[in-house]
């Protein structure tokens, strides 16, 4: 949808003028202790032999045995466990795989946003009787339901619990292609904060800097919508306050629970608006180098963000707002805006891009599977391969 709205201008841009429609396939149960709440969950939606599609990292924490002693002996429930950081083509094939064997009859996805992509992407293979998933990558290649699937996220970052996308790795093309549906949506999340309190402060500051960078994308989407945008802005508000609280003490629950609420609130945002250029070259590094997805958000946020600048000066000054700044002017708060997500990103001990020694000679291959992303075009200023260049360039001499 277009959205001809000015964002320039100043703090009053409302933003009404886009026709819209909104749903949420998603029931979210939320809460500390809702965990137990899973056996109940899984009965409402008539599993009795659920696949639960985790990773190593999430079995090792002791989530995955107290999951399953939730369960009560008349639900008998399988495990795909070889879920890895930006899941694989092949580990989508391997869970449906899986499925099938086990004669499953729902999908659990419990972890962060790799597991629960793996899940959902598996969900399509399945309902489509498919073998390879770059065969419906992109928006609404598959049109059919995927089996039951349950959520139960383990970070607050991804938003992948309540969101219509799995982002997979194609390994023969080093590409993370989109998978984005309404189908693909999980049917119940149970969002119980209390299993996050065990994920390390390294990993709460990336997967806290992509929810926040989910937040910004998409209330500045050239795509944007009023409901989008008023779940975006407290999502700011929440991750903002709470990431730094987060990352100083794993086991303060009240900033664990901000955060898992502001990251389900972003993944709301972006499902219903979108992500942009932020993404889009998180998604081309990632793809070619296995990096850390949250960790590329963060380096590249604040300097896609000034690339943005002359279309977002007033929806800057408001995320500013949101972040309980209070500037002088709209240009003072977009400006203000910027330099907070940069100081949070050093708060919060994050690289910058020249740490990761990317080869100038890989510039244009990552500029060009940029281009190539899907939510390149909500980016709300135009962006061309060439302008993905020039902001790659002139980020590695800063
Ligand atoms: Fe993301």
């Amino acid at each position: 949808m277009q959205n001809d709205t000015n964002y320039n201008e100043g703090y009053g841009a409302e933003n009404l003028n886009p026709v819209f429609s909104f749903a949420l396939p998603t029931k979210i149960i939320f809460g500390s202790g809702t965990v137990r709440e899973l056996p109940e969950a899984l009965k409402e939606l008539g599993i009795r032999k659920p696949l639960i599609v985790t990773d190593e990292g999430v079995a090792a924490a002791g989530i995955l045995e107290r999951i399953q002693r939730e369960l009560p002996r008349e639900i008998r429930a399988g495990v795909y466990d070889e879920v890895s950081p930006n899941p694989k083509d092949y580990q989508v094939a391997a869970v449906a795989a899986a499925y099938k064997n086990f004669g499953a009859d729902g999908l659990v996805a419990l972890g962060g946003g790799s597991p629960v992509d793996c899940a959902k992407a598996a969900g399509v293979l399945i309902a489509e009787s498919g073998k390879d998933i770059r065969n419906f990558q992109g928006k609404n290649a598959s049109t059919k339901p995927i089996p039951p699937l349950v959520t139960v996220p383990t970070t607050a970052g991804t938003g992948s619990e309540i969101t219509f996308s799995a982002v997979i790795t194609d390994t023969e093309n080093r590409f993370k292609m989109t998978i984005k549906n309404a189908w693909t949506a999980a049917k119940i999340a149970v969002c119980d904060p209390d299993l996050t309190l065990s994920v390390p402060p390294a990993v709460t500051a990336s997967t806290g800097m992509d929810a926040l960078t989910h937040a910004i994308e998409a209330y500045t989407a050239a795509c944007a919508e009023p409901i989008a945008d008023a779940v975006a802005l407290y999502a700011v508000e929440l991750i903002y306050r709470h990431l730094p609280r987060a990352f100083a003490d794993g086991n303060n629950v009240e900033a664990r629970r901000g955060m898992l609420m502001g990251s389900l609130l972003a993944g709301m945002a972006f499902s219903h608006s979108d992500v942009a250029s932020v993404h889009c070259l998180a998604e081309a590094l990632g793809g070619m180098y296995d990096l850390p997805h949250g960790v590329c958000n963060a380096v590249m946020l604040p300097h896609v963000m000034e690339y943005n600048m002359p279309c977002c000066v007033g929806r800057y000054a408001r995320i500013a707002r949101a972040m309980g700044l209070t500037p002088d002017s709209g240009v003072e708060g977009a400006r203000e805006a910027v330099r907070a997500v940069r100081q949070l990103a050093a708060d919060v001990r994050l690289p910058v891009f020249s740490d990761f020694h990317v080869p100038e000679e890989d510039f244009r291959a990552i500029a060009e599977a940029s281009y190539k992303n899907l939510s390149t075009p909500s980016n709300p200023r135009p962006m061309t391969t060439e302008d993905y260049l020039s902001l790659l360039r002139s980020m590695s001499k800063k």
